[in-house]
């Protein structure tokens, strides 16, 4: 009988490639991937439920309400699920290991090529309700808490990753300014899960960030998708922070992906290297199986 690792947000973006990956990266476990469907994380009587049904040896949390706006509107439902519902699945966990995953956005980026140890100070609801999430699940000394960059990839829902939000922009003929000021440390998805598998063979108690090796500007990153995606293009306008007069936005979230680097088999890819590789022409270009 092999293991069961439990997956919540496996209806999403990194929850469902960890569950479309885990054959190839991860075959020793049984892998039961969470669906809002199947189970609503801030139910407590359901969740009750599912920890009896799938009896885990370890947790991989990413059910998560993930997008800034959504948080920024509701901001009680975004602690519901962000923060209580990690407590307790947290809670229920507290014997095996648990994997949490946060964000880049618990950061004001003022400073950039951020490491494990800076200060967090998150300028919006859903940055800060991840940074209180982190603090319940550090309570748990072998816990772990993974912060995410800004993640490429295809959904199971086709409406998750920035990717897909630019595309589904351009189709509609939006026009996108894109700030040559705003860095991230952006990851396909693939090499994501990737490391994300390898870490949970051996996870380590603590916080670790996992993000692309290269700092590029929104414009770049925009500049390198059109290259793959030429219905971008008439779509895409550089702009500067300095001009833009709505909600503060954190300039520079680059992270340094260091102390996870070093528990990894591969070398966690920039994403100009990745995007000028053959293989990401191949029919998912941020899974390429590599
Ligand atoms: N993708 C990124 O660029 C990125 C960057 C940094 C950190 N992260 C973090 O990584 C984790 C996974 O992100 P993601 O991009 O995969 O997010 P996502 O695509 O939005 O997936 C989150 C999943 O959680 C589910 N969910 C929300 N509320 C729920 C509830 N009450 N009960 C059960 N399921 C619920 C969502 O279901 P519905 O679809 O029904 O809402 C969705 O399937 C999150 O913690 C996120 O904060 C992601």
């Amino acid at each position: 009988m092999k293991p069961t690792v439990l997956i919540t947000g496996a209806g999403g973006l990194i929850g469902g490639y960890l569950v479309s990956t885990a054959a190839r990266w991860a075959p020793q476990w049984n892998v039961h991937g969470v669906t809002r469907a199947e189970t609503d994380v801030t139910d407590p009587m359901q969740v009750q439920e599912l920890w009896r049904r799938s009896t885990p040896a370890l947790v991989i949390h990413c059910a998560a309400l993930s997008r800034t706006g959504a948080c920024e509107q509701d901001p009680a439902r975004a602690r519901r699920i962000n923060v209580e519902a990690t407590e307790r699945l947290a809670g229920l966990a507290r014997d095996i290991p648990f994997i949490f995953l946060s964000t880049d956005q618990v950061f004001d980026g003022t400073k950039g090529w951020y490491v494990e140890s800076d200060a967090v100070h998150p300028l919006n609801v859903y940055g800060q309700t991840k940074a209180d999430a982190e603090q319940v699940v550090l309570e748990n000394p072998a816990h772990s808490i993974v912060r995410i960059a800004l993640t490429a990839g295809t959904s199971p829902t086709h409406d998750r990753s920035f990717v897909e939000d630019m595309l589904r922009a351009a189709a509609k003929g939006t026009k996108l300014t894109l700030f040559t000021d705003e860095y991230r440390c952006p990851i396909p998805a693939g090499p994501l899960v990737r490391a994300l598998w390898e870490f949970a063979a051996h996870p380590r108690s603590g916080l670790y960030h996992l993000g692309g090796s290269e700092r590029l500007s929104r414009w770049e990153i925009g500049e390198l998708l059109a290259r793959r995606y030429p219905e971008l293009r008439p779509c895409i306008q550089p702009g500067s922070v300095a001009d833009y007069h709505g909600p503060l936005r954190p300039p520079d979230l680059s992270m340094r992906s260091d102390k996870m680097q070093v528990l990894l088999s591969f070398r966690l890819p920039g994403f100009r290297q990745w995007l000028s590789n053959d293989a990401s022409l191949s029919d998912d270009p941020w899974d390429t199986g590599q």
